[in-house]
């Protein structure tokens, strides 16, 4: 099953990139990981041998990119068909790592690439395009309601201004040769190959670990999150789905029931590690996104699409990974987008 289809994912080494490689190797399909290796290889390492797995090492803001990626030869000496889908995750990601690089780098990464690698999938043929978007786009809830695809945009941060101008211009190529598809993800958590300490509930569970304690900005507000293998799924359902049905299609990526306040992980984390002190800041910071609580309607009522883990199975097996070693200095800065990239 699926072993004709070959997929290509820029920025397949990251987090969200190395579980979607595993996956999708896993369900038979062919693989090309384009990656300029940001924070290493490491995660890519364990499919090194998989005979459908292929590595580019790419900077996916050079103009050629991807063309040179495709036509690169497989290990085995052979050049494989062309992709019939790009998913496109390699970018600056999350606000704090956006400000450490500045607009221009911020831009260049991620719109000025996404249009190259948007154009260089068309001219090739390549029947979709995935785009990894952020549900930080809508930034407020200016009626109080959760938004929808449909609410305005109010991006809070340079991070989800690149990611607007980029939606904004995917959107605007509907009908090139190759059909845009759009998610909105909610904030991830969980364990992928390359797992990141610097989302919220991740960062709970390692600094309750760590530090036994939990400084808490914003108690009351309220985020949207979903677990990284969610993700993925939808990613592939997004894949599957006939290519007429989602061609310039925007899908906020998550679960009603993943809409929580601050306060709620905490009681989450607390219920595990009932010993971790809490001190509350209310200090307003310059950060990324108001109270927010999002709609999953549009994804659920589409593509079927509903979510199979919840943010305790997440704090679970964060903490079954630091505690058995498996993951084993979890403090190190390449697990830190913003730190790592500052460097
Ligand atoms: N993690 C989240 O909570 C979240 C939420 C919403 C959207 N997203 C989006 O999903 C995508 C993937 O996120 P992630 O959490 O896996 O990020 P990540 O930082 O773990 O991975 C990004 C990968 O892209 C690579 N990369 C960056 N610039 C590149 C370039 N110019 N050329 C080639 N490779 C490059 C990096 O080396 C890294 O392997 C991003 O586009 C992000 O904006 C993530």
């Amino acid at each position: 099953m699926n072993n004709d289809r070959h997929i290509l994912i820029t920025g397949g080494a990251g987090y969200i990139g190395s579980l979607l490689t595993s996956e999708l190797l896993r369900a038979n399909y062919r693989v090309t990981v384009a990656d300029s290796l940001l924070f290493g290889g490491e995660s890519l390492v364990p499919f090194f041998h998989h005979p459908n797995f292929h590595f580019v090492k790419a900077d996916v803001t050079e103009p050629r990119a991807v063309k040179d990626a495709v036509r690169s030869e497989h290990s085995s000496g052979v050049l494989w068909p062309q992709p019939d889908a790009i998913v496109h995750l390699a970018a600056i990601v999350g606000f704090p790592a956006c400000q450490a690089v500045g607009h221009q780098v911020a831009w260049k990464y991620n719109v000025e690439a996404t249009k190259m690698v948007f154009e260089q999938a068309s001219d090739l043929g390549v029947g979709r395009f995935v785009f990894a978007s952020t549900y930080s786009n809508y930034g407020l809830m200016p009626d109080g309601k959760p938004v929808t695809e449909e609410s305005p945009l109010n991006p809070q941060s340079l991070y989800a201004e690149t990611k607007i101008a980029a939606e904004e211009f995917l959107l605007g190529q509907k009908d090139a040769p190759s059909a845009p598809l759009l998610f909105r993800f909610a904030t991830l958590y969980g364990i992928s190959p390359r797992t990141r300490f610097d989302l919220i509930v991740n960062q709970f569970v390692l600094d309750a670990y760590t530090k036994h304690q939990l400084l808490i900005y914003q108690r009351g507000y309220s985020r949207s999150f979903v677990h990284v293998r969610d993700v993925v799924r939808g990613i592939m359902m997004g894949l599957d789905a006939p290519q007429e049905k989602i061609r310039g299609q925007v899908y906020n990526l998550g679960t009603e029931s993943g809409n929580y306040t601050k306060d709620q992980i905490v009681n989450l984390v607390l219920k595990r590690m009932p010993e971790t002190t809490v001190e509350y800041k209310d200090l307003t910071f310059g950060g990324d996104m108001r109270d927010i609580t999002v709609s999953f309607a549009k994804i659920k009522r589409e593509l079927g699409f509903e979510t199979t883990l919840d943010v305790d199975d997440g704090i679970r097996e964060l903490l079954f990974a630091m505690k058995t070693g498996l993951i084993r200095n979890p403090l190190d800065q390449r697990y830190r987008n913003a730190q790592f990239i500052v460097q």
